[in-house]
């Protein structure tokens, strides 16, 4: 089996995965509008390559909050791992072990907690935080903390619960079940406070609790818009990651890569911006940079890894991106991660 690029991982999971699993994992909402558009906003950005500049000594690492990574992509949480690997989130996190980058681990893990994860690899690992009830999530983000967590990413853009498209809502998954099978299993006494109402609960204004707690940084992920993005930086966020959820919710929101150039010029200066949404190849990871992005997130590709070989399927899907970004820049005249900048693009 010679898979050569994540489309070719896709294939091969779509052909492993139940078909269910497969619908829940690849679907968007309604009519998929914003999924497409992910995809086909960065293929409407074209690259201008620059030659007859020394390429020979390229280096792909970077920073994200501090923490040098060795190429400036990492993994998006997500909950049902499982479906793809019963390895889950312990794989994925040998894997970005191995690359050198981030594991950002789900709350709705289903299978390991955050703690199981972090005894079990070296990974710097973030914890993606979907709240419901202050008890819980103080649980969570301490419980992460006291294991090396080195972020805490809230997750903003689900305001209330229930999915937008029936392929969404897969036969089984249900949310107090995932808790109790993956990071609340030491304290099953506080499943029963999962509240799907609690959504609502975390506004802007309790921002600076959830930081108390920790003292952790704090990443918003799923920021759509500039004013959002200057009430983050006004309310202490340490960093905001452009996201549409992977097209999962509110169909007809534009794609993540239009909205992350408007962001980064609003706070760029302030505070880092990453992006995820449609990363499929080096050359969407060389655009997201050229545009602002610190560091980028895959979502689907992990579980097109997991499918395929579990932990090596994760670690070949992130080397086969590592490798793409690396030509591209060799043919952008670019050593390093920083020189990357918006005068390689052009939407025309
Ligand atoms: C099946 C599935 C489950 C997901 N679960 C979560 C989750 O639990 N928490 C979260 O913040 N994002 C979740 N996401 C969104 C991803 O973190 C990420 O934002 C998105 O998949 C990126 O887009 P991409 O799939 O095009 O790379 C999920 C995505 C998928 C496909």
């Amino acid at each position: 089996m010679n898979l050569t690029d994540l489309y070719d991982f896709e294939k091969e999971a779509r052909n492993s995965m139940q078909r269910e699993h497969w619908t829940y994992v690849s679907a968007g909402a309604h009519d998929d509008q914003t999924l497409k558009r992910n995809e086909s906003a960065l293929q409407d950005l074209s690259i201008y390559p620059r030659f007859l500049s020394d390429v020979t000594n390229r280096n792909l690492s970077t920073t994200v909050l501090g923490q040098e990574i060795s190429f400036p992509v990492a993994t998006a949480a997500s909950g049902p791992w499982y479906y793809a690997h019963p390895d889950a989130e312990v794989a994925v996190a040998k894997a970005t072990e191995r690359s050198g980058t981030i594991s950002m681990q789900p709350t709705n893990a289903g299978t390991f907690s955050f703690a199981e994860v972090a005894a079990s690899t070296n990974s710097p690992l973030w914890l993606q935080l979907y709240h419901s009830d202050d008890e819980i999530t103080e649980y969570l983000v301490t419980t992460a903390a006291d294991h090396g967590c080195k972020a805490i990413c809230l997750t903003i853009d689900i305001p209330i619960s229930g999915s937008p498209d029936p392929r969404l809502r897969s036969t089984g998954l249900l949310l107090p079940k995932l808790l109790q099978d993956g990071n609340l299993r030491e304290r099953p006494d506080l499943v029963d406070k999962y509240s799907k109402e609690g959504l609502r609960t975390l506004t802007w204004d309790r921002l600076e609790w959830l930081k108390s707690l920790t003292g952790l940084p704090l990443v918003l992920k799923g920021i759509r818009t500039v004013d959002d993005s200057i009430r983050a930086v006004d309310h202490g966020v340490d960093g905001i990651l452009v996201s549409t959820h992977g097209g999962r919710y509110l169909d007809g929101s534009p794609s993540a890569i239009e909205i992350l150039p408007k962001v980064y010029e609003a706070v760029g200066s302030q505070i880092e911006v990453y992006m995820d949404s449609g990363i499929r190849r080096g050359t969407d990871v060389l655009k997201a940079l050229a545009l602002g992005a610190q560091a980028v997130f895959i979502g689907r590709p992990v579980f097109w890894g997991l499918a395929v070989g579990g932990e090596n399927g994760v670690f070949s899907v992130l080397e086969i991106l590592r490798r793409e970004l690396d030509i591209a820049m060799a043919f952008c005249g670019i050593n390093r991660v920083p020189e990357i900048d918006g005068k390689i693009l052009s939407w025309e």
